[in-house]
């Protein structure tokens, strides 16, 4: 039986609920919602309607119309990042970014931006008091993410979100790693601008995802066109989600979204995080028991998700992915995961990690298994 451990890259399999809920729609509803009064629409819009409600009371984000629907984390980053930053300004940003926040920043960088990129250490977290002293005068924005992809370090965004907004500077956080797997409270922790993923620990279909906008902050969007709302102007309506939801959306896949954060919010996300916390713990103990493995994420007690990076010495990382694949049936990710910069930080560009993460649905037994293939191949290099 094959294992699947590369939940960071989606999650798989997804919950029974959501394939019901996305077949359903599609058969039973299939139609656009907002658009054209009828019964169907209706339900459409209340699919899509019930999907924001539920993000927005599993993430803490008191007004649901701000939470704008997206195809993924990566179009919610470019919205944010495209839709506030202007020629003169300056951002902020950390070394452990994935390419959907590092090219649309290097990007503004091009266009007459100045973007400082703060080091982290070699664990992969930065500190408030690095991004703090990072700050000018003329800072608009610091976006960050909040998991990294490749260690799964946690940073300390409760803590600095409070600081930027006591200093008037935005705060963007990607959540494509910790969203429905950390406990987040996007109010409480003063963040901005908030992109995740919907089908990655929310459990969603492929193609969703979202951006929340916090009130007082305007976007320029990234397309215009048809709402279902205010069709006699030519301009881009002004309310939101309208405004930054262009084109009739994936409301099939959002149903399936809503599903899946309905079985986060069942289970709990502190209990999932328990849960990926104990494969983790387990998956980590056995790599570092085999000569040869380095493991590149904390295990010091710092916060984590479930991300685990390793190398075997003298094997490429992408020959022990093939090899997993192939001879065990173990899917894992290999290389540098849209993520160079962070490689650089940690000391393995250029050729990268093999990174594995659990989910839900991995079992002790699938550690032990994949433990046991690492011991075997890492056998073979000695
Ligand atoms: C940290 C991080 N940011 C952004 C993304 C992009 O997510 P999406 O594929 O939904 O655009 C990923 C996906 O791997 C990620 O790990």
């Amino acid at each position: 039986m094959s294992i699947y451990l590369d939940n960071a890259a989606t999650t798989f399999p997804k919950p029974e609920e959501v394939y019901r809920a996305a077949d359903r729609t599609l058969r039973a509803v299939g139609v656009a919602p907002g658009r054209g009064g009828h019964s169907r629409s209706v339900e459409a819009a209340r699919i899509v309607f019930q999907a924001r409600e539920a993000l927005a009371e599993l993430l803490g984000i008191g007004e649901s119309s701000r939470i704008v629907f997206t195809h993924s984390a990566t179009e919610g980053l470019n919205l944010a990042v495209k839709g506030l930053v202007r020629p003169g300004d300056h951002l902020v940003t950390t070394s452990m970014e994935h390419n959907s926040l590092a090219r649309p920043l290097h990007h503004a960088a091009a266009t007459g931006v100045e973007v400082t990129w703060v080091q982290s250490d070699p664990a992969g977290y930065v500190t408030a008091a690095q991004i703090m002293s990072a700050l000018r005068p003329e800072t608009k924005l610091v976006a960050m993410t909040h998991c990294s992809n490749v260690t799964g370090a946690v940073n300390p965004v409760e803590e600095i979100g409070p600081l930027l907004r006591e200093r008037g500077v935005r705060f963007l956080v990607d959540g494509a790693q910790s969203t429905g797997s950390y406990p987040i409270d996007v109010d409480a922790m003063q963040i901005d601008l908030f992109a995740a993923p919907g089908h990655k620990g929310l459990y969603g279909p492929p193609g969703t995802g979202f951006l929340y906008i916090a009130p007082g902050i305007e976007l320029e969007p990234l397309l215009h066109g048809g709402t279902g709302s205010g069709s006699s102007e030519l301009t881009q309506p002004v309310s939101l989600p309208e405004r930054y939801e262009s084109g009739t959306v994936n409301t099939p896949a959002l149903a399936g979204l809503l599903a899946g954060v309905e079985f986060v919010a069942a289970r709990g996300v502190a209990s999932i995080h328990a849960f990926e916390m104990a494969l983790v713990d387990r998956m980590i103990k056995g790599l570092a028991a085999i000569p040869g493995v380095t493991v590149y994420t904390p295990d010091d007690g710092r916060p984590r998700c479930a991300v685990v990076s390793f190398t075997i010495t003298g094997m490429d990382p992408s020959h022990i992915g093939f090899v997993l694949d192939h001879r065990y049936g173990i899917a894992v990710r290999v290389g540098l995961h849209c993520a160079p910069l962070a490689h650089k930080s940690i000391g393995t560009f250029p050729l990268g990690t093999v990174r594995v993460s659990p989910g839900l649905f991995n079992t002790e037994q699938d550690i032990d298994r994949f433990v046991a293939a690492v011991a075997e191949l890492a056998g073979t290099a000695r």
